[in-house]
């Protein structure tokens, strides 16, 4: 695993950059996108600054996840906050953006099927819960997992009730790629900002890959590069 420390605003651009570069080479490119606070300042400058340098037109994109049971039109979904911050904003075709809840029958592993037929993630981006969860893969979710239903644990209820007006209205269940979906990407980079990021990332560096700590299968994947600042990196040393 590669790991850079750096200002976030660096690492924002690095990451913009690199995915401008891959759509340039291959403008049909598929990405894999995360939601939450860690990944707001890539999508801005995406918005701020795609124009004159590529065109989403032909690009696909795969959300990581999507509570369970929550409308897509609900200000609380993932298909909102992507459409608020990143799709309304760029040339993309929303047909081309998929979400691992758009799938009929509950079958979810069938987003599996339909990432692999549209030809594999080509570059997958994903933040780290304080628990060391990638998407709404908890402690304890096999590491041969494909997408599906997952119970949140507490801590991640708790982290994620900043954006509800209570609670209680966390939904407790989520649909996600699982630890074997993600692992399909070609490319992964994962960012982690702020202190209370700093003991997950010890966590992950300095411990055993062990399916209680769901990014240490990371380790595993010939292609990640761990994106810190410096307060994630804390306590590294
Ligand atoms: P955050 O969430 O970016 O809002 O910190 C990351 C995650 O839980 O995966």
């Amino acid at each position: 695993m590669n790991i850079v420390i750096k200002k976030q605003e660096l690492i924002n651009e690095i990451i913009t950059k690199d995915i401008f570069n891959l759509i340039i080479k291959k403008d049909n490119c598929v990405l894999g996108l995360a939601t939450g606070t860690t990944p707001l300042g890539v999508y801005k400058r995406i918005c701020d600054t795609f124009k004159d340098k590529v065109s989403f037109k032909n690009v696909k994109t795969f959300n990581l996840d999507e509570y369970y049971g929550l409308d897509k039109s609900d200000i609380n979904s993932y298909h909102h906050f992507m459409y608020e911050n990143l799709f309304s904003k760029i040339d993309i075709d929303l047909n081309n953006t998929y979400f691992p809840n758009d799938i009929a029958c509950n079958n979810y592993s069938l987003y599996d099927e339909l990432i692999k037929s549209n030809g594999g993630i080509d570059y997958q981006i994903l933040g780290i819960g304080r628990n060391g969860h990638i998407g709404f893969n908890e402690p304890g979710t096999s590491f041969l997992s494909l997408t599906h239903i997952s119970e949140l644990q507490d801590s991640t209820i708790n982290d994620n009730a900043r954006f509800f007006s209570s609670k209680d209205d966390v939904p407790s269940k989520a649909i996600t790629m699982g630890l074997k979906s993600i692992m399909n990407a070609k490319k992964i980079v994962i960012i982690a900002f702020g202190k209370n990021k700093a003991l997950a990332i010890n966590r992950l560096i300095n411990g055993q890959v062990d399916e209680k700590m769901p990014a240490s299968i990371l380790k595993y994947h010939k292609n990640v590069t761990l994106f810190l600042d410096e307060d994630a990196a804390k306590k590294l040393k």
